[in-house]
Formats: C-alpha cells, sequence, structure tokens
C-alpha cells in the first residue's frame, strides 16, 4: 500500500486532507506534526490525527533546530523582506519540508503532502525544498486540488465523523512559531481597514502598556544573542522572554502590503516582538563594528538574503554563499545594545563592543581631539575636483528662464 506523509497541524484543512488522501490514493497516511515554537499542546494535535484515521502521528520538537540553523542565519544576515517581515512563516517552511522529506524516507513513503493552499508562498518554499532534497519525492497538495469551500470542506469532514476544529469560528488565517506569528484575511483583506484588536495574542496594544519603559541589554558573541540583561540563555529561551518582553511593551506588529511570489499584493498583519528587537540590535552592533564599504555590501547582501528566504531557495548554493560571507562578517559582532521599550515603540539608546571601529579621540568636539583639521583642506580639494572639472566643462544649456513666482508682490 502507497504510503503519504501529510504535514499535519490539526486545523480543519490538514485534518479533512487525511481521509481525503486515503480515499483519492487509497493510501496509508502518516501525519507529522512539528513543534516550531507556536506554542500549542501538540499531544492532543497527535491524538486527532490518528482519530482522523492516520496510521501514524509523529509529533517532533523542531525548535532548538529552527532557532540554531534558519531563524539566527537569516538574524545575522539582517534579512527582513521589504523592510519589515521578519520571515517567521517562510523561515519555517524548508525546515518542515526538511522533516517530511525524512520522515518519509524513514516510512519508505512515495509522497509528501502539505495543507497550502494555490495562490500562496507556502506551496513554493514547500514544493521547491522538497525537489532540492530529493528530487523523486511526490509532493500533494490537497487544499489546492479539491476544489473544495469551506463549507463544502465542514461538510466533507462531517460526512466522514472527522472532529471539526472549534478553533475554526475564527475568520483568519494565522500561522506561528517562536520566531512570530502572521494574520490573514477576513476585515484585514481591505488594506484601508485598521486591524481590529483582538486579532493580536503576542503583542499589547500600545494604549494598554506599562506607563515606566523597559529597558534590555542585549549581549553578541559573533552574531549570535547570548544573553539578556547579563543572563546568559539558550537561543530558543532567549528569543521566548525577549518575546514576552517586547510583547508586553507592544512592540514587534507590522501592517503592511507585501508583494508575494505568485504575483499579487497581499496585506499582511505580523507580530513579532522578539524578531523586530534582535532585528535591530543587531544591525545596530553589526555597524558599529563594520567600515562604511562593508556595511554597505551587508545591506546589499540582506537583500538578497530576504529574497532568497522569501522566495522558497533556501538548500542552494547563494544561501550558502551568503551565510559563508556573514559569518566572515560576524567575527567582529560582539557587544552589547542597550534597548528602550515603551508603549509598542524599540529604540536603541545604547551599544558598545570590543571591536567598535568608533573612536572618541576622532568623533569629539571637546578637548582630546585627535581628527586631523588641517587635512580636511587637502582632501576637500581632491575630492572637489571631478565636480568641479564637469561643472567647468558642462554644455551650455539654453538660458534659464527666470521663474514666474512672485513672493509678497515682489517677482522673485
Ligand atoms: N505572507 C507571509 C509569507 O509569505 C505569511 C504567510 C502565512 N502563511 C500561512 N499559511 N498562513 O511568508
Amino acid at each position: 500500500m502507497e504510503r503519504i506523509v501529510l504535514a499535519y497541524s490539526g486545523g480543519l484543512d490538514t485534518s479533512v486532507a487525511i481521509p481525503w488522501l486515503a480515499e483519492r490514493y487509497g493510501a496509508e497516511i502518516i501525519a507529522v506534526t512539528l513543534d516550531l515554537g507556536q506554542g500549542k499542546e501538540l499531544e492532543e494535535v497527535r491524538d486527532r490525527a490518528l482519530a482522523t484515521g492516520a496510521v501514524r502521528a509523529h509529533v517532533l520538537d523542531v525548535r532548538e533546530e529552527f532557532a540554531r540553523d534558519y531563524i539566527l542565519r537569516a538574524l545575522k544576515a539582517d534579512a527582513i523582506y521589504e523592510d519589515r517581515y521578519p520571515m517567521a512563516t517562510a523561515l519555517g517552511r524548508p525546515l518542515i519540508a526538511q522533516k517530511l522529506v525524512e520522515i518519509a524516507d524513514i516510512e519508505q513513503a512515495t509522497a509528501i503532502a502539505h495543507g497550502s493552499t494555490g495562490k500562496g508562498n507556502d506551496q513554493v518554499r514547500l514544493d521547491v525544498t522538497a525537489r532540492a532534497l530529493n528530487p523523486k519525492i511526490r509532493v500533494i497538495v490537497p487544499a489546492r486540488d479539491w476544489g473544495m469551500t469551506r463549507p463544502q470542506e465542514i461538510e466533507y469532514a462531517r460526512a466522514r465523523g472527522v472532529p471539526v476544529p472549534a478553533t475554526i469560528e475564527s475568520p483568519y488565517s494565522t500561522d506561528s512559531n517562536l520566531w512570530g506569528r502572521s494574520i490573514e484575511c477576513g476585515v484585514l483583506e481591505d488594506p484601508w481597514t485598521e486591524p481590529p484588536e483582538d486579532i493580536y495574542t503576542l503583542t499589547r496594544s500600545p494604549a494598554d502598556c506599562p506607563d515606566e519603559p523597559a529597558y534590555v541589554e542585549i549581549s553578541f558573541e559573533r552574531g549570535v544573542p547570548i544573553a539578556i540583561n547579563g543572563v546568559a540563555m539558550p537561543l530558543v529561551d532567549l528569543i521566548a522572554s525577549l518575546g514576552t518582553i517586547a510583547g508586553a511593551h507592544g512592540v514587534g506588529r507590522v501592517d503592511m502590503v507585501e508583494n508575494r511570489l505568485v504575483g499579487i499584493k497581499s496585506r499582511e498583519i505580523y507580530e513579532a516582538p522578539a524578531a523586530v528587537v534582535l532585528h535591530a540590535a543587531h544591525k545596530e552592533l553589526q555597524k558599529l563594528v563594520t567600515t562604511k564599504d562593508m556595511d554597505r555590501l551587508c545591506r546589499d547582501m540582506s537583500l538578497k538574503y530576504a529574497d532568497i528566504v522569501y522566495n522558497g531557495l533556501w538548500f542552494t548554493p547563494t544561501r550558502e554563499a551568503i551565510d559563508a560571507f556573514t559569518d566572515k562578517v560576524q567575527e567582529r559582532v560582539t557587544g552589547v545594545i542597550r534597548m528602550k521599550l515603551f508603549k509598542g515603540d524599540s529604540h536603541i539608546v545604547g551599544r558598545k563592543s570590543p571591536f567598535a571601529l568608533y573612536e572618541h579621540a576622532l568623533a569629539t568636539y571637546d578637548a582630546g581631539d585627535l581628527f586631523d583639521h588641517t587635512a580636511a583642506v587637502g582632501f576637500i580639494k581632491i575630492w572637489g575636483l571631478p565636480v568641479e572639472i564637469a561643472a567647468q566643462k558642462a554644455p551650455k544649456a539654453a538660458p534659464r528662464q527666470s521663474p514666474a513666482v512672485s513672493v509678497g508682490g515682489v517677482k522673485a
């Protein structure tokens, strides 16, 4: 009998997918649920998979791997999609596909399946990753193929005794993990409509935030965040506790219209308290320890890296090459960033590093200034030379019309 390994979340789509795949392909369904830090009780999800007809259901805690091999690389590379989105979902997808392929191999399954729809980015990320890791594997996307509406799905589920999750009452589509949460659909599809307060679960409304700001000091060693306020923590714990602090101060909400890989623009709401704070801190520290030309180069790489992650190209030589570049830069990214969190905003208020290129004696306007002011004269002369020559050799333009604007009754 054919076996299909299904990425199972416990929601309506993947629950309906179990009998649908079994009937359509005459296959045994093996459910796989990953703990990416979404904060859900996964033992219940496993029981639901079995109750719905899966022959086996695996639950894997991959939080550490997710943090170390995916989140951390994106953080070091300062990879943020279109200036706003820290890519929690986009970073999780290649890991999910990787685990599906691994388990398919162990279970001797010929196909994997997942609950993506036909118009999102996730189908691309999962399919492309699976093919990178096992070109022979077949990828089935039930919700793209079955053509059922939501009510038809519920009908289909009821007819087969599939327990319909209570959460389907929500008009929103959400995805969440350790690095953040995304919310789509319902009233959010109108980009003019302000998001209702009740969509948020990780961040407090700025209106309800404490009246006293919180200060957090984030220590980095070679680009890796290792401690908060002097307390060393493993990465998963550090992200979780920073998320709690920042979320309590309303930090990390993003409301944007983004360019999807499949050609459309979509309105997206994110909350990513830890990601927003850590990205700001890492960027600041890296800037402190890198030269101007390196800083510019890193920015170019960040844009590239974000596109690679967003577009499902994780398992590629390009991504690996940028990682190697990034790790070279990280050799100096050691130090501490001090941030102030207050009513929805986060600000950098202090930075220090043993590798800081900031030299007080060169920067100061006070006593002790070591900057050679006289050298500025010759520098400016040479720097301005091409400007001066180009201006001298400028083609003669038609005589300029004086603007017919009058100021206070006087012709200007
Ligand atoms: N637009 C974001 C992205 O492409 C979030 C997608 C959320 N996915 C989901 N299945 N709800 O990464």
